[in-house]
């Protein structure tokens, strides 16, 4: 499977993806990675010899005039997105991208468009889900990988895995707790859906 990934930071997940790659058993090919922005995330792709392309939203007058260019930069890698086997699209993959992406960017390549979580969706959506979750006192949270569509992060969920809550535990350790369990999800979940296991459909997951 050909899989395009964005990110905007530190890319700890692209890495981790990165990795699982150098087993000739796990079947995928990741072909690029795009940013919007000098994500210090980026040299784990150099370091692999993947291609690195950034596409800065401040470039264009229009968030939507953003997302085609994004597009075009995804498609001259190689993947389309859309619907048909994800053998033929290829699959985007949002690992900590910290902009939402434009609805005509989600329409072109959804369902072939995953984003992952730093909670339990639907609990604590957003861009603060870690700080969210503990300003709730909620007791657990974890990590969600699920289909986009057009809402923040309200699309189908395909996996989750949970997190309990230690008592005072900062921001920063529970993201890092999260991100723990976050890496080896994501890997497992690329895997699925390259196996054929989990086929993704706009309305909801299917597991074969
Ligand atoms: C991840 O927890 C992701 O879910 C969130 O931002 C974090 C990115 O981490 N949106 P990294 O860049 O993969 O290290």
């Amino acid at each position: 499977l050909d899989v395009v990934v964005l990110i905007s930071g530190s890319g700890s997940n692209l890495r981790a993806l990165l990795d699982a790659t150098r087993d000739p058993a796990y079947p995928v090919r990741i072909v690029g990675v795009g940013s919007d922005t000098d994500a210090p995330g980026l040299r784990h792709a150099q370091e692999a010899g993947v291609p690195v392309f950034v596409v800065r939203p401040r470039d264009f007058d229009r968030r939507e005039a953003w997302g085609e260019a994004l597009a075009a930069a995804i498609r001259a890698h190689g993947v389309s997105g859309g619907p048909g086997p994800v053998d033929r699209t290829g699959l985007v993959v949002s690992a900590g991208l910290m902009r939402i992406l434009p609805a005509g960017f989600v329409a072109a390549f959804s369902p072939h468009l995953i984003n992952t979580h730093p909670a339990l969706l639907p609990s604590f959506p957003g861009a603060r889900a870690v700080r969210d979750a503990l300003a709730a006192g909620a007791r657990e949270t974890g990590v969600s990988v699920h289909v986009i569509d057009e809402g923040v992060d309200t699309g189908p969920v395909l996996r989750r895995a949970r997190v309990e809550i230690r008592p005072g535990e900062s921001e920063p350790e529970l993201h890092e707790r999260i991100k723990q369990l976050e890496r080896p999800l994501l890997v497992d979940t690329v895997r699925r859906i390259a196996e054929g296991e989990l086929v993704l459909d706009a309305t909801g997951p299917s597991v074969s």
